[in-house]
């Protein structure tokens, strides 16, 4: 979709939003798939609800962009624009035990900045790629831990009501892979509240999580982590190697030989191509198991 009109471009620039016409969503997400739109960068969270205002006015379609890390964007010119956040120069400050950070931060850089003065707990998180923000919304989480843990409050911009709300860590659902924000809730920043640790013993996690990480996920490769949730006491992975799946491929887009819940994009594969491998997978771990696998990717249809 393209923003043309003249006088809604007048409104952008007023707002200080950064129009980007005709930006790749494969340049923007870690699959390396998705089509064409315009984006709209974010640099001050007060223009979110005039921004979001003038798009309903003027009845065009947007979605909220994370780090792109969990997520199938759909191919061709797309049909809405999209809204991203641009993080600001010092997206992390702490205070004692605890860090204000951005939401549109690096989820690694972060746990390393944390780490080196001395607040630990989120050691399991450091390979996983993506914005604090992302890791919020879907409650990221590796090697026993997971972000909601550390949650004590979060800013959020809820669509629906068109504000900025505050809501406390116990006013936020967090379980396995979800949590209980709203689908157009916009993570702004998070005060995480981390245990004090030492930087080295922290540093000897985060080793220990890299090495585990490296032995088993295809980490060079463009995948989206994981593609399906795991069912209540089993792997996606486990289930669908057993199944002999490893390799299996609808053009490029192939289920990684190291690690059966990894789909990678092995070169120019398409939505399309890797919606049809999802299904497949879905059909056959079904039939074999009686299992219904769901997805744990984002998927942005056209
Ligand atoms: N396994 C296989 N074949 C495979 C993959 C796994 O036999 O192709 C076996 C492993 O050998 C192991 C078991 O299945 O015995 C579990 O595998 P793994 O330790 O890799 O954990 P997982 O359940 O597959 C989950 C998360 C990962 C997270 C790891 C480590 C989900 C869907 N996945 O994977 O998170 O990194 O544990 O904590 O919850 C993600 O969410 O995107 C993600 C990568």
């Amino acid at each position: 979709m393209r923003l043309e009109d003249p006088k809604i471009l007048v409104e952008l620039a007023a707002l200080g939003v950064d129009h980007r016409r005709g930006i790749a969503l494969s340049g923007l997400t870690s699959l390396g798939i998705g089509g064409t739109t315009d984006l709209l960068r974010i640099t001050r969270h007060d223009s979110i609800a005039p921004l979001v205002g003038l798009l309903a006015a003027n009845g065009i379609p947007y979605k909220f962009l994370g780090g792109g890390s969990n997520l199938l964007v759909a191919d061709g010119d797309l049909p809405w624009v999209v809204l991203q956040l641009v993080a600001p120069d010092s997206d992390i400050v702490l205070e004692g035990n605890l860090a204000h950070v951005d939401a549109a931060a690096d989820l690694g850089r972060t746990v390393t900045f944390c780490a080196k003065h001395d607040l630990g707990g989120m050691e399991g998180l450091i390979g996983v790629p993506g914005t604090v923000g992302g890791a919020l919304r879907m409650n990221a989480g590796a090697y026993g831990m997971q972000i909601g843990t550390y949650v004590r409050e979060v800013k959020v911009f809820r669509a629906a009501a068109r504000a900025i709300e505050i809501l406390r860590g116990h006013q936020i659902s967090f379980e396995y892979r979800h949590t209980s924000f709203a689908p157009d809730d916009m993570m702004l920043a998070v005060t995480l509240e981390l245990p004090a640790k030492p930087y080295k013993e922290i540093l000897q996690g985060i080793r220990i999580c890299n090495e585990k990480r490296r032995s088993s996920q295809p980490l060079g490769q463009k995948s989206a982590g994981c593609i399906f949730k795991n069912p209540p006491g089993a792997s996606a992975g486990r289930l669908i190697d057993e199944l002999g799946l490893k390799n299996l491929h609808v053009g490029d887009a192939r289920v990684s030989d190291r690690h059966a819940n990894f789909f990678v994009n092995a070169g120019r594969a398409s939505a399309k191509d890797m919606l049809a491998l999802i299904s497949r997978v879905r059909d056959g771990v079904q039939q074999a198991f009686g299992v219904a696998l769901e997805n744990e990717v984002v998927v942005w249809n056209a």
